[in-house]
């Protein structure tokens, strides 16, 4: 099998599409030519024929004040009616809009008439609640429906979601409530994942104890997993009695483009979470845009599925708002990829007759591990189109991913994008761009990218650089929730007019772009970012910990594995007899304050950490280790003996 993989890569750098897609796609050539001849026209043509406007725009872009972009800002529309009532209101009522599926097998197919009801009666309840545009309502749920109806109910009655994904910790959520100012969250009893229930109301009962705002005045409960919970009746609904008997009779209001319509947060350079900032008309314009053009939908007939979680920004603009707003048909799945079995994924593309599957790398990965008997086991031939997200994908996962799941021909999509652009950047278009494995390959159209060097010279051919995004775009990050000078320095400073995207990237002679990693202090684990930073700062939390340096190593599986040196207080060294149980306590110590997704994989605790004479940290140092390479250039430490010590610890 390798060797056939080793083979087909050097023969065959790129996939024509074949005539049979290329003929019925979507996606036509004449895109890129529009966009180049006129981008902001371009755009506004998307913006008006994609979504229905209650107040047409005359404006297109105002960058009078970079880098606070506006889109389509005199226009006025309503998120919520453009995912559901208009599609109802063109007949589509009974077409599917969800077909769930709970982990322990239950499911549900929910209508587009459907889920506007439900939508419409949590708009009533958040209403009752007192929210109002502009408020905060924090989402802590599982992938379940209700997140779904939670989210454009919030959008539908102009105020602001804040989801949180439901493995953060009760830290993590507590900061995040505060930061935000929420005054309602949305949550469960609990949900399901690896076959057992894990609790959610519990964690937010918590974390509104820690939380130090005292903004929350509600908690509407889903009932999900049917664990016990505790109840305070003067703060506490459930879903059940309070959404499912309000009206289900809602007159929508239009809002201004520019109304916000998501803070989301994500890790940066920095200990704290950056609130990411989404506005209305320009975001939803290139999230359905991108999903209706780089996933090929025929919205007719197509069954959609991206296994994202709703708590990152896949599955905000690719869960929620783009497949909604272009009324598809989707799968949405509750639980973990091999519960009950190792072949459930495969079990749910044939069960709803999956054609378009959006997915990571992380998980082709494991799959490739487990082998293709797996898959195989199923019918996968409903299959015509796969995308990747959230790292880059190595050839041989994408030649894996294309032959063993999609049967050897169908287009696979590698999409760049990060929760600031909102929605995809860089990917090939299926049945325009001739397909090229590792690579994202092209700005889609009206994207206009990049590659720089430190000095903001353009960098021509293989050298690698910057990426940058060098004019605004529709699904752009309006800012960081509460500090507007946080979102120039991080973005902007480097390059004065230029967006800074954090990764490394090179174009080939086809002026394809291969991305190349993140250059700052940002891990990408298993496709979700995580800061050394941040981990550091929970590791010093502890009362062991003196010192720390967290760096991302390289991992088959995961891409990157988060890796801790830690030197312990002195004043505690006799406390700890063990230090592999040290380590452990440190591990789970990360797990508990930030989630799970940020254990770190090892724990070292050493004596030293490899520091410059200016006291800085030399990661590079410790990456070398962690990858079990040999330690690089040690020259500029304040004493250079000490790599060879923390080796022979380490070892
Ligand atoms: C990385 C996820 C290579 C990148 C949508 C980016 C990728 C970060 C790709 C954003 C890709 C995402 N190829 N790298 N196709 N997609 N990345 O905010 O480093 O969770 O900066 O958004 O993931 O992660 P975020």
């Amino acid at each position: 099998m390798t060797v056939q993989i080793d083979h087909a890569l050097e023969e065959i750098r790129r996939f024509r599409p074949s005539p049979e897609f290329a003929a019925q796609a979507v996606a036509e050539e004449r895109l890129y030519e529009e966009a180049a001849a006129d981008r902001l026209g371009f755009w506004a043509d998307q913006a008006r024929s994609l979504l229905t406007w209650e107040k047409p725009f005359t404006q297109t872009l105002d960058w009078t004040n970079p880098p606070f972009a506006k889109w389509f800002a005199d226009g006025e529309l309503n998120v919520a009616v453009n995912c559901l009532d208009r599609h109802v209101a063109a007949g589509l009522g009974e077409r599917v809009a969800i077909h769930w599926e709970g982990e322990p097998g239950d499911s549900r197919s929910i209508t587009y008439a459907e889920l506007t009801d439900e939508v419409k009666r949590a708009a009533n309840t958040l209403e009752g609640l007192g929210v109002k545009q502009g408020d905060r309502v924090a989402i802590y749920l599982p992938m379940i429906p209700e997140a779904v109806v939670s989210m454009l109910a919030v959008a539908r009655i102009g105020a602001i979601h804040s989801v949180v994904f439901g493995g953060f910790s009760a830290d993590s959520l507590a900061s995040r409530i505060d930061d935000a100012e929420a005054s309602v969250v949305i949550t469960a009893d609990g949900g399901y994942r690896k076959g057992r229930v894990f609790p959610l109301k519990p964690v937010v009962d918590e974390a509104l104890e820690k939380a130090e705002g005292g903004t929350v005045r509600n908690v509407l409960v889903v009932k999900r997993g049917e664990n016990e919970v505790a109840w305070n009746a003067d703060r506490d609904l459930w879903w059940h009695e309070s959404v499912a008997t309000a009206s289900a009779e809602h007159d929508a209001q239009a809002f201004d483009a520019e109304n916000p319509l998501f803070i989301l947060y994500t890790s940066g350079t920095t200990g704290k979470p950056k609130g990411i900032l989404h506005t209305s008309g320009g975001y939803l314009t290139q999230a359905a845009f991108t999903h209706k053009n780089v996933f090929d939908l025929h919205a007719e007939r197509d069954v959609y599925w991206c296994t994202a979680d709703v708590g990152w920004i896949t599955g905000h603009s690719y869960v929620v708002y783009g497949p909604l707003a272009n009324g598809a048909t989707q799968v949405l799945y509750e639980g973990t990829p091999d519960t009950p079995h190792p072949g459930r994924w495969w079990e749910i593309v044939e069960k709803y007759g999956v054609t378009i599957l959006y997915t990571a790398p992380t998980a082709i990965r494991s799959f490739m591990k487990l082998g293709r008997q797996i898959p195989h086991a199923f019918n996968l031939r409903t299959l015509r189109l796969l995308g990747s997200v959230g790292e880059p994908i190595n050839p041989e996962a994408w030649i894996w991913y294309r032959h063993v799941i999609g049967g050897g021909s169908i287009p696979v999509v590698d999409t760049w994008w990060q929760t600031e652009t909102g929605a995809i950047m860089i990917s090939a278009l299926p049945g325009v761009t001739d397909l090229k494995p590792g690579s994202a390959q092209v700005a889609v159209p009206g994207i206009s990218v990049d590659i720089l060097d430190d000095d903001g010279n353009h960098v021509e051919g293989e050298g690698g650089g910057l990426l940058t995004i060098t004019e605004p775009w529709p699904s752009m990050l309006r800012g960081i929730w509460g500090d507007p000078e946080r979102f120039k320095e991080t973005y902007w400073e480097k390059f004065g007019d230029k967006y800074f995207a954090g990764d490394g990237a090179r174009r080939d002679e086809d002026g394809d772009i291969w991305l190349l990693g993140r250059v700052d202090d940002v891990m990408n684990v298993s496709g979700h970012r995580l800061s050394t930073a941040e981990i550091e700062s929970s590791l010093v939390a502890h009362p062991w910990t003196a010192e720390a340096a967290v760096v991302g190593a390289a991992d088959e599986t995961t891409g990157q594995a988060v890796v801790a040196f830690v030197i312990l207080k002195a004043s505690q060294a006799d406390q700890v007899t063990d230090v592999s149980a040290a380590a452990d306590e440190l591990r789970k110590h990360v797990a508990t304050q930030i989630g799970a997704i940020a254990r770190p994989r090892q724990v070292f605790i050493v004596n030293e950490l490899p520091k410059t004479r200016s006291g800085k940290i030399m990661r590079r140092l410790l990456r070398d280790l962690a990858e079990g390479r040999q330690v690089g250039d040690t020259t500029t430490l304040a004493d250079t003996s000490v790599m060879t010590a923390i080796t022979a610890q380490v070892q």
